[in-house]
């Protein structure tokens, strides 16, 4: 690799909280506020994750569950998150799938910024939330800790800014880079079967730069790029490091968290992918062997 190839990439950012804590409402909170008004498709979103720019920055963040973006994924092998934000509501506290949320992030080493959410509710109290998870470490900075805590109300659009310049903050300090310049990689984020459009997989492109008519091996599948769609919904011709795009062309639907890699020939592609499969069949008659043994 070139070092001087390398660029800064925007950091790739999963929200992560326990249930009905809030992850969705952020998520449309951080869209509504940062997503450029009059964009093609404006605020619709139409793939599972979307780009924001701020003070010429920009952010990915993935729409997937937070803990099925780091299990599926990573149970392959792929690891795709920069920075987990958990969501923790004020007026609840650590829950059971906040821990779950904490053992992810920690397990995959990435910076936590922890959003405490939903201020404006009566009976909240973000510093019963930050007492609660110094028992896991994250001890806010005013109180001789390192992890940052954003206090807000993603309803209300409160403290979304402070967020976003925290999670800005955070990418900074990681030094983020990729070369665009490379053979393409990156991971899937979700697939499926569409009418009219055939196998339809999201990409978050992790290095290089995927371009239409690109031969690629996605798992076991293959194909070549016919044609990519950005998270507003807009027709793209290429796609660089950190970028969610919509993919068609593929002979059929890989999995989340499946690595995909440009190939210069399709053969090829064809050849790795064809090996793949059989390797798969072997391994599944393998462990079907297994089961009737047990
Ligand atoms: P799951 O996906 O089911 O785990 O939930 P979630 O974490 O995505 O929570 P969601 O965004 O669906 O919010 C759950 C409820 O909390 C909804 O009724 C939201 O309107 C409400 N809510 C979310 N954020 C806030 C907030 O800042 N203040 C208040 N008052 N309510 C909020
Ligand atoms: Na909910
Ligand atoms: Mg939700």
């Amino acid at each position: 690799d070139n070092e001087e190839d390398l660029i800064v990439r925007p950091a790739v950012v999963t929200i992560m909280g326990h249930v009905d804590h809030g992850k969705t409402t952020l998520l449309d909170s951080i869209r509504h506020t940062k997503v450029t008004e009059g964009e093609a498709g404006g605020i619709t979103q139409h793939i599972g994750a979307y780009q924001i720019e701020s003070n010429n920055k920009k952010i990915t963040f993935l729409d997937t569950p937070g803990h099925a973006a780091f299990t599926s994924m990573r149970s392959r092998g792929a690891q795709v998150t920069d920075i987990a934000i958990l969501v923790v509501a004020a007026d609840d506290g650590v829950m059971p799938q906040t821990v779950e949320a904490i053992n992810h992030a920690k397990a995959a080493e990435v910076p936590i910024i922890i959003a405490v959410n939903k201020i404006d509710k009566e009976g909240a109290d973000p510093s019963r939330v930050m007492q609660e998870l110094t028992e896991y470490e994250l001890v806010p900075e005013d109180w001789g800790g390192d992890t940052i805590f954003v206090p807000l109300s993603a309803l209300q659009g409160e403290g979304i800014d402070d967020l976003v310049e925290m999670i800005n903050l955070v990418a900074e300090v990681e030094e983020l880079k990729a070369n665009p310049e490379q053979t393409a990689s990156g991971t899937v984020i979700e697939a499926q079967l569409e009418k009219g459009r055939g196998s339809v997989a999201t990409f978050l492109v992790q290095n290089g730069t995927l371009k239409i008519g690109d031969s690629l091996v996605v798992g076991t599948t293959y194909g070549r790029v016919r044609a990519m769609v950005n998270d507003l919904g807009k027709r793209v011709t290429e796609a660089g490091p950190s970028t969610p795009v919509e993919v068609t062309g593929l002979n059929g639907v890989p999995h989340a968290g499946d690595r995909f890699v440009v190939f210069t020939d399709e053969k090829q592609a064809k050849q790795i992918a064809d090996l793949r499969s059989q390797k798969q069949v072997e391994e599944d008659r393998g462990s079907s062997a297994k089961v009737n043994l047990d």
